[in-house]
C-alpha cells in the first residue's frame, strides 16, 4: 500500500516510517500542506493521510477520486477540514478518533497554571537574574468555578484534574452525561458563573464563534478562558475587544481560527500579516503555542498505529471501524 503523507514534520517520521514498514506500507513524505495546487502529489498512491491544517474540500477530493483514490486516512481526532458531505459515498474517510485526551488535557491545564501563576513571565525574568515579583500575583484554583463546554473524552479528563484541584465544575454539553463531580447547567449559566471556562467541543456550525461579541458581554469579570479545541470556536477580534476592556482576565490559546498558513512553521523571519493575532501575542495576559496539545510520544505513537490499523483494515475488509460518517 503506498500512502501519500502531506504536511510532515520530523516526529511524523519517527513513529510512522517504522509503524508503516512493519505493515507493509510505504508513506511517501511531503512536507506541503494538502490543497488544490498539491493534490497532484498523489497520483500513483492507493491513499492519503493527512493532518488539521490539510484542506480537504470538494476539488481536492473530486481530484483523489479521479486519480483512483479511495481512502483518505485523517491522523487526527478533528474532521472540520474535510468536506464530509461531499466525500460520502465516494472516498471512505477515516480518522484517528482518540490516541490521548491526557495529551490535551493536561496541556489545558499546564497553559492554566503557567497563565494565572505567570510562569511565562518569571522564566525570561529570572534568566536575566531579575528577582522582583512585582505584578506577577496570582490566585488560588482551588474553591474556584470551572466551566468545561464538551464533557467528551478530553472533557472528562479536564474535569478529573480540576477536581483534584479541588474546583467547582460546570459544564455544558449538547448530550450530557453522568459524570460525578460535574454539574451541568445551560450555556448562558456556566458564561455568566465561571471564573475558568475550557472549550472541548468540536467545531460545527452551532459551535462557531461560541465565544462572540454577545457572550463576552455577558462572561464574568476576569474570566479566564482556555481553547485547546478548534480556532473557530472563538471570534478572535471579540476576545481582544475582550482582553482590551478587561474583562477577561486572560487567555490561553492553543488554536486560532486563521492559524492555517501560520501555525506549525517557522515565522521568525516574516511580518506577521494578521493584526489581531499579533495584538493578542503581544498581550502580558495571553498565552499561545501552535497547535501542540497533542504533541506527546505518547499521543504521536497512539496516532501513528491507529492510522496504520486504519489503512489496512480498508484494504483488506473495505471497511474501518474509524470510518468518519455523516
Ligand atoms: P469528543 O467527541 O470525545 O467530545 C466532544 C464533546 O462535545 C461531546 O461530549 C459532544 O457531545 C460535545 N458537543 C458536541 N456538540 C456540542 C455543542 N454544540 N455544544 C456543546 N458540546 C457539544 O471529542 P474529544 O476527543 O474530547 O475532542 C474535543 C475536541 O478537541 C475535538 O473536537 C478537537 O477539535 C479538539 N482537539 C484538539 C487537539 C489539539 O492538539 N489542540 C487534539 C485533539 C482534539
Amino acid at each position: 500500500m503506498k500512502i501519500a503523507f502531506f504536511d510532515t514534520k520530523p516526529y511524523d517520521l519517527t513513529y510512522f516510517e517504522p509503524l508503516g514498514k512493519e505493515a507493509g506500507i510505504s508513506f511517501k513524505f511531503f512536507e506541503t500542506k494538502l490543497n488544490e495546487n498539491t493534490v497532484s502529489l498523489a497520483k500513483g498512491c492507493d491513499g492519503v493521510c493527512a493532518f488539521v491544517n490539510d484542506t480537504v474540500n470538494a476539488k481536492v477530493i473530486d481530484t483523489l477520486i479521479h486519480m483512483g483514490i479511495r481512502i483518505l486516512a485523517l491522523r487526527c481526532a478533528g474532521f472540520n477540514n474535510v468536506d464530509i458531505r461531499h466525500a460520502s459515498g465516494k472516498i471512505t474517510v477515516v480518522r484517528v478518533p482518540a490516541y490521548s485526551p491526557y495529551a490535551v488535557a493536561e496541556h489545558a491545564m499546564a497553559l492554566l497554571l503557567t497563565s494565572i501563576r505567570r510562569i511565562h513571565k518569571a522564566y525570561i525574568r529570572t534568566r536575566d537574574y531579575n528577582f522582583s515579583l512585582n505584578n506577577m500575583v496570582g490566585f488560588d484554583l482551588h474553591g474556584k468555578t470551572v466551566g468545561i463546554v464538551g464533557t467528551g473524552k478530553i472533557g472528562r479528563v479536564f474535569a478529573d484534574i480540576c477536581k483534584g484541584f479541588g474546583m467547582k465544575i460546570l459544564a455544558y454539553d449538547k448530550y450530557p452525561a453522568d459524570i460525578e463531580s460535574v454539574t451541568y447547567v445551560t450555556m448562558d449559566r456556566l458564561l455568566r458563573e465561571s471564573d475558568i471556562i475550557s472549550l472541548h467541543c468540536p467545531l460545527t456550525e452551532e459551535t462557531r464563534h461560541l465565544i462572540n461579541y454577545d457572550t463576552l458581554g455577558i462572561l464574568k469579570k476576569g474570566v479566564v478562558i482556555i481553547n485547546t479545541s478548534r480556532g473557530g470556536l472563538i471570534n478572535a477580534e471579540a476576545l481582544l475587544e475582550g482582553i482590551k476592556s478587561r474583562r477577561v482576565g486572560a487567555a490561553c490559546l492553543d488554536v486560532y481560527e486563521e492559524e492555517g498558513d501560520l501555525f506549525y512553521e517557522d515565522n521568525s523571519n516574516h511580518i506577521l500579516e494578521d493584526d489581531v493575532l499579533a495584538r493578542l501575542i503581544s498581550m502580558p495576559n495571553v498565552i499561545v503555542t501552535s497547535h501542540q496539545a497533542f504533541l506527546t510520544s505518547d499521543a504521536l505513537y497512539n496516532i501513528a498505529e491507529t492510522t496504520v490499523h486504519n489503512l489496512i483494515s480498508f484494504k483488506e475488509t473495505g471497511k474501518c471501524e474509524n470510518e468518519v460518517v455523516l
